[in-house]
């Protein structure tokens, strides 16, 4: 069983990651390290990328023998107000 993390190296990722090779559970860690720690990445197999970068992607599942993805992949949740405007939060969290 290998399971494929986006994100393997931000704050879920990392203790999903952890956790699963803890259970023997083989993981390829996929991480572009915009808000991650590559330190963090503690056990697995890590390659650094974009998800979104199709060509990346399709030549990571041609190589690796993938059997689940698990995705944590996603812009930091932050909380911005617009300039001017007190009434409206812009919340951002995942890409896709
Ligand atoms: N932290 C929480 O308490 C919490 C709670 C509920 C849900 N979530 C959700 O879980 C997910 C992960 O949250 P987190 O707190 O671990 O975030 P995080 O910012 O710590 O981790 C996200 C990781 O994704 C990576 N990343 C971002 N864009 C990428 C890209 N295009 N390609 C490859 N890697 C990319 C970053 O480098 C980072 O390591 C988010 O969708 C978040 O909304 C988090």
């Amino acid at each position: 069983m290998k399971v494929l993390i986006t994100g393997g190296a931000g704050y879920i990722g990392s203790h999903c990651n952890r956790y699963f090779n803890e259970q023997g559970i083989e993981t390829v860690v996929v991480d572009d390290l915009s808000d991650g720690h590559e330190e963090s990445i503690v056990a697995g197999k890590f390659i650094k990328g974009d998800f979104g970068d199709e060509k990346f992607m399709k030549e990571l599942f041609q190589k690796e023998k993938i059997n689940a993805v698990v995705h944590f992949a996603a812009l930091r949740l932050f909380l911005t107000l617009l300039p001017g405007r007190k009434d409206i939060m812009i919340i951002t969290c995942q890409r896709c």
